[in-house]
């Protein structure tokens, strides 16, 4: 089993990563939470695949079983999914100490932590990601929450987690795209912080897609460890932790105006492969990095099969729009990760509109 401990100063947790381990999950959280009972919120398209293995392996460990369920959709992480969710545990009695473990993507997981966060003021939690997004981004780290309708993750808490289970076999049933959505944020683990994971990527994406088992579980090792080490250097993200935003600021103005345009819409690790590659183009023009390190992210993206370049984005004062309402401006600035080198970035805030501009029309095809 691979292990990869988080240590905060007043908390810390595992990550393990095996395949099949959720037949192991009873003894596994029965180590970090004991208790008469234990609540699980899954995916609702999992009830009839991992949620039966979980309960059973749950009920092994002698702890008397809720199990209940969320629809996955990003419309369905929202109080009126909470609200539910509450009124589930409260009938069936669980208490200040009954662990509540997620099942599913990082909708599931952000909604679930949000409930475990203020449930009788917090009850322990574990996660168990089903989807390489999940695996390596949002289970890790203790951001939960759910949405607004004026907006995306406006209401949430830090709520770290007591355990994250990895079972990388869960991996063989994600539909193609969402696992390559999910590489979108191990490509850019490479590029904030590790120049040998981008490397390695190059090499073995063709064994990643092909899921095979030993790549699989080396592909989470290397992420969780690189998120698992910016989190513990700045957990309540006063300051590198927004470098795990490179991408996402272009991005999330994809996400947020697509509803404007009337093709295909992009998965959000879709928008930040764009996001990322923007991003890249700004620095190369503005004289902050190499354009070897576009090259080589063009290179790995086409490999993966993410798109570099679209043709059906918002206009460009639109996207511009969105940026500057994002959470991440700060005193009317926007506020960009761009790379300096392979493996290293920063946080700017003097970058011109029509340097960003510029930016968004190298992407539009
Ligand atoms: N997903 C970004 C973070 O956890 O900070």
């Amino acid at each position: 089993m691979s292990v990869v401990e988080l240590k905060l100063s007043h908390h810390a947790y595992r990550i393990v990563i095996e395949p099949g381990l959720l037949g192991k999950l009873g003894e596994l959280v029965h180590a970090v939470a004991p208790h008469r009972s234990a609540a699980i919120i899954a995916d609702a398209s999992l009830t009839e695949t991992y949620q039966p293995t979980v309960v059973a392996s749950l009920e092994q460990a002698k702890y008397e079983v809720l199990s209940t369920s969320m629809p996955a959709g990003e419309n369905h992480k929202n109080l009126d999914t909470m609200r539910h969710l509450y009124d589930a545990l409260l009938s069936s009695h669980q208490e200040r100490n009954s662990p509540i473990i997620a099942l599913g993507g990082g909708v599931v997981g952000d909604t679930a932590g949000f409930v475990a966060a203020s449930y009788l003021r917090g009850v322990p939690f574990i996660q168990c990601p089903t989807t390489l997004l999940a695996m390596v981004d949002a289970s890790v780290g203790g951001k939960v929450g759910v949405n607004l309708p004026q907006g995306k993750n406006l209401i949430g808490a830090f709520h770290q987690p007591h355990l994250v289970v990895i079972d990388t076999d869960t991996l063989g049933s994600l539909p193609p795209r969402e696992l390559r959505g999910g590489l979108a944020e191990c490509v850019k683990h490479g590029i904030i912080r590790d120049e040998s994971l981008f490397a390695w990527l190059e090499e073995n994406v063709g064994r990643i897609l092909a899921l095979e088992s030993e790549a699989l579980v080396e592909l989470v090792q290397r992420n969780v460890q690189i998120k698992a080490t910016v989190v513990m250097a700045d957990e309540k993200e006063s300051g590198q932790r927004a470098h795990l935003n490179f991408g996402h600021t272009f991005g999330h103005a994809i996400e947020a105006t697509q509803k404007y345009t009337d093709q295909g819409s992009h998965h959000h690790g879709e928008a930040v492969s764009l996001g990322m590659v923007a991003a890249t183009h700004l620095a190369v023009t503005a004289g902050r990095c190499d354009a070897s390190v576009l090259d080589r992210l063009v290179g790995l993206l086409d490999q993966i099969g993410l798109p570099t370049s679209a043709g059906n984005l918002a206009p460009t004062d639109q996207l511009l729009g969105v940026m500057r309402l994002d959470k991440k401006v700060s005193d009317g600035q926007i506020r960009l990760v761009l790379p300096d080198q392979m493996g290293q970035v920063s946080i700017v805030n003097d970058q011109p509109d029509s340097a960003i501009e510029a930016a968004w029309e190298k992407v539009r095809s």
